[in-house]
C-alpha cells in the first residue's frame, strides 16, 4: 500500500478562508498514485468568524469544501478564544492522528492550530511566515512570532520574511520562499472581475463609476478601539469625500466601536461616505480594481492592491509586508490626519504609486508547496 499523508488544515478568520482555498485545490488536483491519494486533508474552521457574510460566503464563493469539523468557538477575549480553540482542537488531533497540520496568517486560530499539534508532536507547516511588523502592541505579531517557533515548514510569502526568521535563529532549511498564496486566490477570481457585466453590477448597485470613487476597510484593533483615533481618522475621511467618494464596508469589529463611542450618527450623515456591510470576495476584488485607491489597515489588502496596481494607503504606522511598499503600490501613512489628506491628493493630481509584483506572487505558490511537503513527507 502507497503512503497517505493524512493533514489537517485549520482555519477561522476571513483571510484564512481566501488563502486556504487554492492549497485544498492542489492537494485534490496532486498527481494520485495508482489512483490512490496521496493527500488526505481533512478541512477545521475553528469557528473565529461565524456571520454568513464574513464566513459561509467565501466557502461558497471560492468552492472551499464543508469544513469537516466546525469547533463553533465565536467571538470572546483573546486568551478565552484561543483556549477554547485550542481544547476543542486537540480532542480532533487525537481522533484523527494527522502527520501534518497546516495554518495560515496571523490569527488567533493559526497560533490555537499550530500550539496544540506542536505539544502532540504533530509536524506543523505555517504560510506566510516570517512577517513581521515588530509591533508589540498588534495581537497578530505574537500569533506570527510563536507559529513560527514551533513551525516545521515555514512558508514565506514577502522575501523580508527570510531575513526575519534567520535573525531569530531558525535554521534556514526549514524556510521556504513560495511567493503569496493569497495571490493564487486573486489570479484565480481575475476573470470573473474582468467580465464587465460582473464587475459593473456592483458599481451599479452603489451607484459608482470606475475610478470615481476610493475604497475604505479598517478593522485593527489600534484604530477602531480608540474613541480619539477613530475621530481623527473619520474627519479626515470626511474631509477627502469633499473630492471623491468612498465606499466602506463595515467590519462587524468597527461597527460595534462606532455605536460605543456614539459616531454612528455623524458617520452615516457624511454625504459621500458610502457605508455597506461586509461584501464577497468577487464584489471587493471588483470594487477595489476599479477604485481610484484604497485606504485600509488591513494587510491581505494592500498585497491584493499591488497585483491590481491599485494606489493604496495602510492608515497604520508600520506593515508586515515591507514588499508592498518597496515594490507594490502601497504607502504606510499613519493615522495623522494631515498627513493622509496630503498623500490622497498626491494620488488624485496623478502622482500615486504604480509598483510591480514582487517575485513568486504569480499564482502558483500552492503548487510550490504541495510539492514541498509532497517531497519532504515521502522521503522522510
Ligand atoms: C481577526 C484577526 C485579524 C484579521 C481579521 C480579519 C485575530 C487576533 N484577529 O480580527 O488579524 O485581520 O480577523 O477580519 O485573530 N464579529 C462578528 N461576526 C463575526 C466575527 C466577528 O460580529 O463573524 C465581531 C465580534 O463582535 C468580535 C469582533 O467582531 O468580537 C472581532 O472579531 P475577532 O475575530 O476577535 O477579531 P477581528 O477584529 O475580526
Amino acid at each position: 500500500m502507497p503512503k497517505r499523508t493524512k493533514i489537517i488544515c485549520v482555519v477561522g478568520a476571513r483571510p484564512n478562508f481566501i488563502k486556504i482555498a487554492p492549497l485544498l485545490e492542489e492537494f485534490e488536483k496532486y498527481p494520485q498514485f495508482k489512483k490512490y491519494p496521496q493527500f488526505k486533508t481533512i478541512l477545521v474552521h475553528t469557528g473565529q468568524h461565524y456571520d454568513f457574510k464574513m464566513s459561509k460566503v467565501f466557502f461558497k464563493d471560492l468552492n472551499i469544501p464543508n469544513p469537516y469539523y466546525n469547533l463553533g468557538v465565536g467571538s470572546d477575549l483573546h486568551g478565552t478564544q484561543t483556549g477554547k480553540i485550542m481544547i476543542a482542537f486537540e480532542k480532533v488531533c487525537l481522533k484523527e492522528k494527522p502527520q501534518l497540520v497546516i495554518v495560515v496568517g496571523d490569527v488567533n486560530s493559526t497560533l490555537a492550530g499550530a500550539l496544540v499539534a506542536a505539544k502532540l508532536q504533530i509536524p506543523v507547516a505555517h504560510i506566510e511566515a516570517g512577517l513581521r511588523s515588530f509591533d508589540r502592541t498588534m495581537p497578530e505579531e505574537f500569533n506570527r512570532l510563536l507559529t513560527d517557533h514551533i513551525a516545521d515548514y515555514l512558508f514565506v510569502s514577502d522575501p523580508i520574511g527570510i531575513t526575519n526568521l534567520t535573525n531569530e535563529g531558525i535554521p534556514r532549511k526549514k524556510i521556504f520562499y513560495v511567493g503569496n498564496i493569497m495571490i493564487d486566490t486573486l489570479k484565480n477570481q481575475l476573470p470573473k472581475i474582468k467580465n464587465a457585466k460582473q464587475k459593473l453590477k456592483i458599481l451599479n448597485q452603489l451607484n459608482v463609476k470606475p475610478k470615481e470613487y476610493a475604497i475604505l476597510t479598517l478593522h485593527r484593533p489600534s484604530n477602531v478601539d480608540n474613541k480619539k483615533t477613530l475621530k481623527e481618522l473619520f474627519s479626515a475621511f470626511k474631509e477627502i469625500q469633499k473630492q471623491i467618494k468612498i465606499i466602506y464596508p463595515v467590519h462587524p469589529r468597527a461597527k460595534k466601536r462606532i455605536q460605543e463611542f456614539g459616531l454612528e450618527k455623524w458617520i452615516k450623515n457624511i454625504k459621500n461616505l458610502i457605508l455597506i456591510p461586509p461584501i464577497n470576495y468577487i464584489d471587493i476584488l471588483s470594487l477595489m480594481a476599479s477604485s481610484k485607491f484604497v485606504i485600509t489597515d488591513s494587510g491581505g489588502i494592500t498585497e491584493e492592491t499591488t497585483i491590481l496596481k491599485i494606489p493604496c494607503l495602510t492608515i497604520r504606522e508600520n506593515t508586515e509586508r515591507p514588499v508592498t511598499v518597496g515594490i507594490g503600490t502601497n504607502i504606510v501613512v499613519g493615522t495623522n490626519k494631515n498627513r493622509i489628506i496630503r498623500e490622497i491628493n498626491k494620488i488624485l493630481s496623478g502622482r500615486g504609486k504604480k509598483g510591480k509584483s514582487p517575485k513568486y506572487w504569480d499564482g502558483k505558490t500552492a503548487q510550490r508547496i504541495v510539492k514541498i511537503i509532497h517531497q519532504h513527507e515521502y522521503a522522510k
